[in-house]
C-alpha cells in the first residue's frame, strides 16, 4: 500500500481534522486549458481521450502540474457506461453527446445489460491503474460513473434535452420500463465502481446531473433509491484504507437529509444553497462539498477571492468541508482564476482549522 502524501481530502469526506480546507474542481481537466486541446486534437476526439489511457493519464495530471490541487479524477465520462451497453456514443461538434441507438423499443430496453468492467471498460480500468502509477502517492485519485437517473436521461432521450419529454413520458406511463432501465444501471455502476476502486481510485463520486429536474416524489423513487443501492453494493474499504463515496445531484437543496440518510460520506452542493445552511441541517452526518458558482471564475481576481472566501466562512469553522465549483468548470475560465481560487483557498483556510478553529469555534 502506498501512503499518500497530501490525504487531506481523504480526511476532509471522512470529518477528521484537516490543516486546511482540500480543493478540487469539477471538469479541472478540460477546454479551459490549452494543453488540453492540445492534448486533445493529437488524439483526435474527446472520445479518442477517454479510450486511451496514456492520452487520459496525460490529461488527468494537466490541472495538478498548473494549480496546487488535492485531488486527482479520473478522466473519462459518465457515459461511457451506456456506450459499453451497445448504444453507441458520439460527440457531434457543438451539440454535446449522443447515441446512435437510444432506447425507444420495449425489446431494446428488455435486452439491456450490465457490461463487464473488465472487458467493455478495460480501457477506464487500465487509466485508473496508469494514472495512479504516475501520481505516485502524491494526491488521491477520485473515481466516478453519472447516477442511474442521469445515465437514463440520456440513454432514452438519444442526447441532451431541455425538456425531457420522452424519458417523462416513460417515467409517468411506463413506470415499469423506467424502473428496468435504471435497476441495470445501477448494477452497472456499482461494478463499475467498484473495478476503478480495486484498480486504485482512493474515492468515487456519482454524478446525478439530472435528478434536480425530478418532481419531489420522483426524485426518491427514481433516482435517490437508485443511489441509495449503489452506496449499499460499493466496496468501502481497499489497501487498508477507507475509500469515501461522494453522491452530487444537481439541484439537491429540497432533498438533503434524504441524500445524507443514504449511507454516502460527501454531499455535492450546487451553488444554490447556502453551504452554511446546508452543514446546520446534514453537516453531523456528511462532509459538504462545494459549492462556488463557476461564473465566479469570469470575474476579476477580488471578487473571486471574496466569492471564494464567503463560502469558507459560510461552512464555518471545523472539518468536514471539500472546496468545489457548484457544478463544472465552463470552457471560457481564464486558467489564471483557477489559480487564484486554489491559492486562496490555501491561503485563508487554514483559520478555520485546527487549534485556531478549536479556540475560535468555542
Ligand atoms: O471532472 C473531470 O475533470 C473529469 C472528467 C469528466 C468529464 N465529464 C469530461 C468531459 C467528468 C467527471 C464528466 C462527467 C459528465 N459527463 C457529466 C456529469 C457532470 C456534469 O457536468 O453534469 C455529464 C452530464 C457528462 C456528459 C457529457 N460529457 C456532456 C453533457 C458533455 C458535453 C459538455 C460540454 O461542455 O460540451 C461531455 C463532454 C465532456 N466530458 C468534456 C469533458 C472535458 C468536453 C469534451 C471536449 O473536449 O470536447
Amino acid at each position: 500500500m502506498t501512503r499518500l502524501k497530501n490525504d487531506t481530502l481523504i480526511r476532509a469526506l471522512l470529518r477528521q481534522p484537516t490543516e486546511y480546507t482540500p480543493v478540487w474542481l469539477m471538469r479541472q481537466a478540460g477546454r479551459y486549458l490549452p494543453e488540453y486541446n492540445q492534448t486533445r486534437s493529437r488524439a483526435g476526439s474527446f472520445l479518442g481521450l477517454c479510450k486511451n489511457p496514456g492520452y487520459a493519464t496525460e490529461v488527468t495530471l494537466q490541472p495538478l502540474a498548473r494549480f496546487e490541487l488535492d485531488a486527482a479524477i479520473l478522466f473519462s465520462d459518465i457515459l461511457t457506461i451506456p456506450d459499453a451497453m451497445g448504444l453507441g456514443l458520439y460527440f457531434a461538434e457543438g451539440e454535446g453527446p449522443k447515441f446512435e441507438r437510444p432506447l425507444r423499443e420495449e425489446w431494446e430496453i428488455r435486452d439491456l445489460a450490465a457490461p463487464d468492467p473488465g472487458v467493455e471498460l478495460r480501457y477506464v480500468i487500465d487509466a485508473v491503474g496508469e494514472i495512479r502509477r504516475a501520481l505516485a502517492g502524491s494526491v488521491p485519485l477520485i473515481g466516478f460513473a453519472g447516477s442511474p437517473y442521469t445515465l437514463a436521461c440520456y440513454m432514452v432521450e438519444g442526447g441532451a434535452s431541455d425538456d425531457f419529454r420522452t424519458i417523462k413520458t416513460m417515467l409517468y406511463a411506463r413506470p415499469d420500463l423506467l424502473h428496468h432501465i435504471l435497476e441495470v444501471n445501477a448494477r452497472a455502476v456499482t461494478l463499475c465502481l467498484n473495478a476503478q476502486i480495486e484498480a486504485g481510485a482512493q474515492a468515487v463520486m456519482i454524478f446525478d446531473t439530472w435528478g434536480g429536474s425530478l418532481s419531489h416524489a420522483a426524485y426518491r423513487e427514481f433516482s435517490l433509491a437508485y443511489l441509495q443501492r449503489i452506496i449499499a453494493g460499493l466496496k468501502r474499504e481497499h489497501a487498508g484504507a477507507r475509500v469515501p463515496a461522494i453522491v452530487f445531484t444537481k439541484g439537491c437543496g429540497n432533498w438533503l437529509e434524504d441524500i445524507a440518510a443514504i449511507g454516502c460520506d460527501g454531499v455535492g452542493l450546487d451553488w444554490s444553497v447556502d453551504i452554511g445552511e446546508a452543514r446546520a441541517r446534514i453537516g453531523n452526518r456528511v462532509a459538504l462539498q462545494g459549492n462556488l458558482d463557476p461564473a465566479v471564475l469570469f470575474s476579476p481576481v477580488e471578487v473571486v477571492e471574496r466569492e471564494t472566501e464567503k463560502i469558507l466562512a459560510s461552512f464555518g469553522y471545523g472539518g468536514g468541508h471539500v472546496f468545489n465549483l457548484g457544478h463544472g468548470i465552463s470552457q471560457f475560465t481564464p486558467p489564471e482564476n483557477v489559480k487564484i481560487l486554489v491559492d486562496c483557498v490555501h491561503r485563508a483556510s487554514p483559520r478555520y482549522h485546527g487549534n485556531n478553529a478549536n479556540t475560535r469555534a468555542s
